[in-house]
């Protein structure tokens, strides 16, 4: 099936009419929405489906004749808050089109190639980025995983269950890893690199160490219009010195800081808060530089609260360390799409690029081979309904990940 129908039947599901953007959370009626076109498309195209342990979608083109560790591809299906159609999806829907245009080109693979597509990537409803592949690597233990919740306070084994899943189940896959030769994410770009050198399609090179930290500062209720200025233990103003603090030393250091996420409670217009409740995303280049910025977030904080007579604490909530993607695998799709010419490469050769997002083929890049290719994004903006990749753009990566799974599954 053509890449645009897929794209059409998949682009409706869990959109909001009215922001445009899209609100897939893991295991809510959207998601499931999702994981059922999932099923039904591989089952369309005559690929085997599968949910793993930690409800992971695989679906899997093993022809007979196909033997020995698999080539996986894929990408995830959920979204951040409000966000664009194509982080996750472009990789998931780019790899059946490709499947299904390598078998309409005559070619049968040597080993299986399975499509994955791993759960709560964004962390947007449990909080843990990555959290299928984290599962799946252990590098999160199931018991941590089962008690995270929702803000609703649901946890992660709750919403499981209701989904149909057996939350005891969760945990390491290590075989099912064991068995993957590589694994190669298609996302669109989230950055405008690829736009400036005028290219379709580049490859990842790397990924900018980042994580979660989540600040809770306690405070005392009050009134807004009787209580003195001396009087009031406000945390917003530590929460305000935080916010600057993540600004100004993020620049200083060239780094990123971000809060996104903040719950004022209990969020009366005419009464100071008793908790301001917030969620720091920290990027930088290395690890020293990550570990500095976010100290002077927390210091900035901590001061700001004693002076307030407010509890201050500054916790990590999940941390991925700097990925540097296998330097074969990565070369040998740099040779596959330079081999392709400019419909898929642009004039140049093929562009590598480091990227300060996060990504499963980052989490699994600690258990086997992995690479990304990045579909150019002419705007640059990610994370928002105005994400967006041209049709034509789609096309090379399809083109272009045909390639690659033609080379890397081949004889
Ligand atoms: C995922 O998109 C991330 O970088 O947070
Ligand atoms: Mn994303
Ligand atoms: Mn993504």
């Amino acid at each position: 099936m053509a890449f645009t129908d897929l794209w059409a039947q998949l682009e409706p599901i869990g959109r909001d009419a009215g922001t445009g953007g899209y609100r897939r959370y893991s295991w809510t009626a959207a998601d499931l929405e999702c994981r059922e076109w999932f099923t039904a498309t591989a089952a369309d195209l005559g690929l085997q489906p599968e949910c793993d342990r930690n409800g992971n979608l695989w679906a899997w083109w093993a022809p007979p004749g196909a033997a020995g560790p698999a080539v996986a591809t894929g990408s995830h299906l959920d979204s951040v808050p409000d966000g664009g159609a194509f982080d996750g999806p472009l990789g998931i829907v780019s790899a059946f089109a490709a499947i299904d245009l390598l078998r309409e080109q005559g070619f049968s693979p040597a080993r299986p190639v399975v499509v994955a597509a791993f759960t709560e990537e964004e962390g947007a409803r449990f909080g843990v980025a990555c959290l299928g592949s984290r599962l799946a690597a252990g590098v999160i233990t199931p018991a941590a995983a089962r008690d995270l919740r929702d803000s609703g306070g649901v946890s992660l084994a709750g919403a499981m269950t209701a989904a149909g899943l057996d939350p005891a189940a969760l945990g390491p896959d290590a075989d099912r890893l064991a068995g993957l030769a590589c694994y190669v994410e298609l996302h669109i770009e989230q950055g405008s690199a690829l736009d400036g050198l005028g290219a379709p399609v580049g490859v990842g090179e790397s990924i900018w160490p980042h994580g979660r930290w989540r600040l809770e500062l306690t405070g005392r209720a009050d009134h807004a219009g009787t209580t003195q200025i001396a009087d009031r233990r406000d945390p917003m103003l530590p929460y305000a010195a935080a916010v600057l603090a993540a600004r100004r030393s993020a620049v200083a250091r060239g780094a990123l800081a971000t809060f996104g996420k903040v719950v004022a409670e209990p969020g009366g217009t005419n009464a100071i808060c008793s908790a301001v409740r917030a969620w720091l995303d920290a990027r930088a280049p290395d690890e020293d530089t990550l570990a500095a910025v976010t100290g002077e977030v927390g210091a900035a904080a901590q001061a700001a609260a004693d002076e307030q007579g407010v509890g201050c604490d500054l916790r990590r909530e999940s941390f991925s360390p700097v990925v540097s993607f296998d330097a074969g695998l990565r070369d040998r799709l740099a040779a596959t799409l330079d081999r392709a010419g400019a419909p898929v490469r642009g004039q140049a050769p093929v562009p590598v690029l480091p990227t300060g997002a996060g990504h499963d083929a980052g989490v699994l890049a600690a258990r086997l081979p992995t690479a990304m290719l990045f579909v150019r994004n002419p705007t640059g903006v990610s994370h928002s309904p105005a994400e967006h990749a041209e049709p034509a753009d789609c096309a090379a990566g399809v083109t272009g990940l045909a390639a690659v799974l033609r080379d890397l599954a081949g004889p």
